[in-house]
């Protein structure tokens, strides 16, 4: 099998097409086995890998954690809220300690934007972004390419639109990197105010309007509101967002044409979709949690296999 291009995963950013077909193809292998009724491969015994998490996770948290399960990795968990960190120990001195207890890889969510970054050039391991403040969501934007190669296969050409709080999103800007790596068009939408300046040198399409973004699209990746990421009003109120960037069912039946809906969550429920919508026929939501784990399984297996053991 081929190799990836990077010894970790910090960011889409750093990956080329090829390491993000590898990494869907593989994906591919382990999605047939955890639809087998004995979900467990031995690819990653002997293999000791440490998930820290310094910000809250459901899906990112448990998803990595059954990955490396089924791939059969000795597994130890980090939540920073009752650790010493606590105590004031530093990042690095708290990932120093836990790689002296010989863990071989450490996948990581925390608020800072670079914290993967630092701690890469800083310690020796193996790393995963899980996620670093509005920076980067790279497995996030994995599984979502994963869900909708399964729905549409090729993505080339496909059109997509992120809708909502583009500005505070790691998954956001993910996805717009993934997706034009493998050849798809990407639009952002949302008001003014959560749209980061000069987002269009990305070489997205940039919408004021949702209904002018449906109509453009083929899939509509919708995001939450990061309510604890802003320390200023951005507008007026959620009733109001609701009702110029809420997915409703009436806005999707407007349309001449039908449109695979898609959210990384956690939902907002009656903000920026409604339950009909999200529970709706054209909703792939549980799918991308689902296929999130297969895609898990592969990214720590490929970069596994670059360990000397
Ligand atoms: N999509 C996502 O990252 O969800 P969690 O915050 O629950 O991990």
């Amino acid at each position: 099998m081929a190799d990836l291009s990077v010894k970790n995963l910090l960011g889409i950013a750093d990956l080329t097409s090829d390491d993000i077909h590898l990494i869907l193809e593989t994906a591919d292998t382990f999605k047939e086995v955890i639809n087998r009724p004995i979900k467990k491969v031995p690819s990653l015994r002997d293999i000791t890998i440490a998930n820290l998490f310094f910000e809250n996770s459901t899906r990112t948290r448990l998803s990595f954690e059954l990955a490396e399960k089924r791939l059969s990795a000795d597994v130890v968990n980090f939540s920073a809220s009752s650790s010493s960190v606590n105590k004031g120990e530093t990042l690095i001195d708290t990932v120093n300690n836990i790689l002296s207890m010989k863990v071989d890889m450490v996948v990581m969510r925390h608020p800072h934007p670079g914290a993967g970054v630092f701690l890469s050039r800083n310690v020796n391991s193996v790393f995963v972004n899980a996620g670093d403040g509005t920076h980067e969501h790279p497995t996030q934007a994995l599984l979502d390419a994963y869900s909708m190669r399964e729905k549409y296969g090729d993505l080339s050409g496909k059109r997509v639109v992120i809708i909502g709080d583009i500005v505070h999103s790691r998954v956001a800007l993910s996805n717009i990197y993934c997706l034009q790596k493998l050849g798809a068009e990407v639009a952002v939408c949302g008001p003014s105010t959560l749209l980061p300046v000069h987002i269009d040198a990305l070489g997205v399409k940039v919408f004021n309007v949702l209904e002018d973004a449906l109509s453009w699209c083929d899939i509509a990746n919708m995001l939450r509101i990061q309510m604890e990421r802003q320390d200023q009003s951005l507008f007026p109120s959620l009733r109001e967002y609701a009702m110029r960037f809420g997915l409703t069912q009436e806005k999707l039946d407007a349309l001449n044409k039908e449109i695979t809906i898609m959210h990384p969550g956690p939902i907002n429920r009656g903000v920026e979709i409604t339950s009909e919508v999200a529970d709706g026929p054209h909703s792939i939501i549980l799918p991308q949690v689902e296929n999130g784990v297969a895609v898990r399984m592969a990214v720590l297996y490929l970069l596994a296999s670059q360990i000397n053991r």
